[in-house]
């Protein structure tokens, strides 16, 4: 008979050997913040729907990166919301578009900071999809040739690392090859692999008004209802040179991310998003939930899961729990 004689509670009662065999760790180095920049000078304007996240300007988008390495914060991932949207998303791939300049200026003012640019359309298409639309629907390899023009312009620009999320096929392939031509090769790239088409972007599309005009993103992203297809999508990501493999959303998930984990080589990121994010936001401010503990606990559930590092709109504050 198993019990009397073991008792797990002996290892739980003192708090000192609960952390001696605690098995996952959460440092601020593993952690990426999502920040959203807007054109002009002086704009800190809070998103509603994300309490305590920003669209900042440039000047503003400083001072934050500024702060967040002060937090323990290293790196940061950029989405733009451009001053004019078109049908292809020109912005984007603009030498002067929102991203390039913002990414000049804080390699300039912030060289310790390792700037990740998502890769992507839907920000900066009048039509909200991520790519060339035609009939109502995203015309794949047309897209290809935007995202590497796009992701080659970024790299210009100075980022550290690029992060393709349209879920286009081919996508990582397309941009490796662009990246290389142009003589990035040692720029990696960390693909948005299994992205779900997901209500948990929901706050998000607000952010960088992003949301689709027409349909959703069922034909490109993939449907949350089913695993093996992420799967594919990963290891088709890993051929086409992806050097890290990222699971998104996180938290309804984790299964996937676990999987993930422990089929490949290449380190996995999971993507704490928007949605999940308000939820803590909305709840804590409620007096519902303990902001902080249920933050931290959704954080190091994605590590248990796998994550080796998880982009979060917590990661300046987690910093501070953490420090
Ligand atoms: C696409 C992109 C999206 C998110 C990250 N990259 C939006 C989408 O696919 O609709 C969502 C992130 C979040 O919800 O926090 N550029």
């Amino acid at each position: 008979m198993a019990f009397p004689i073991h008792r797990l509670r002996r290892l739980r009662n003192d708090p000192r050997v609960r952390a001696m065999v605690r098995e996952t760790r959460l440092a601020a180095d593993q952690l990426v913040e999502p920040l959203f920049v807007v054109p002009g000078t002086g704009a800190r304007v809070e998103i509603p729907s994300m309490p305590g996240q920003f669209r900042l300007s440039v000047d503003e988008l400083l001072r934050e990166c500024e702060a967040s390495l002060a937090a323990g914060i290293r790196a940061v991932l950029l989405f733009g919301i451009p001053e004019k949207k078109d049908a292809t998303g020109s912005d984007g791939y603009a030498v002067d578009g929102i991203i390039a300049s913002a990414t000049r200026a804080l390699k300039r003012a912030l060289p310790d900071l390792h700037v990740i640019a998502d890769v992507c359309l839907c920000e900066y298409t009048d039509h909200g999809h991520c790519g060339v639309v035609r009939d109502g629907k995203l015309v794949n390899d047309e897209t290809l040739e935007l995202l590497a023009r796009e992701a080659v312009t970024y790299a210009e620009a100075g980022v550290d690392m690029v992060a393709p999320s349209a879920m286009a096929d081919g996508q990582v392939a397309a941009i490796r090859e662009a990246l290389d031509a142009a003589g990035h090769r040692d720029l990696p790239i960390m693909s948005y692999s299994a992205k779900y088409a997901s209500a948990f972007y929901g706050p998000f599309r607000d952010a960088a008004d992003s949301a689709p005009a027409f349909g959703d993103r069922g034909a490109y992203q993939m449907d949350p209802a089913s695993r093996k297809q992420a799967l594919r999508e990963v290891d088709l990501d890993i051929e086409e040179g992806a050097d890290i493999v990222m699971v998104k959303p996180a938290l309804a998930y984790l299964d996937i991310l676990r999987q993930v984990a422990e089929r490949v080589d290449v380190p996995v990121a999971a993507y704490n998003v928007s949605g999940e994010y308000s939820l803590v936001k909305a709840t804590a401010a409620r007096g519902w939930i303990d902001e902080r503990r249920a933050a931290t606990e959704i954080l190091i559930a994605l590590r248990r899961a796998g994550a080796d590092i998880i982009i979060t709109y917590f990661a300046k504050q987690a910093a501070g729990w953490l420090a």
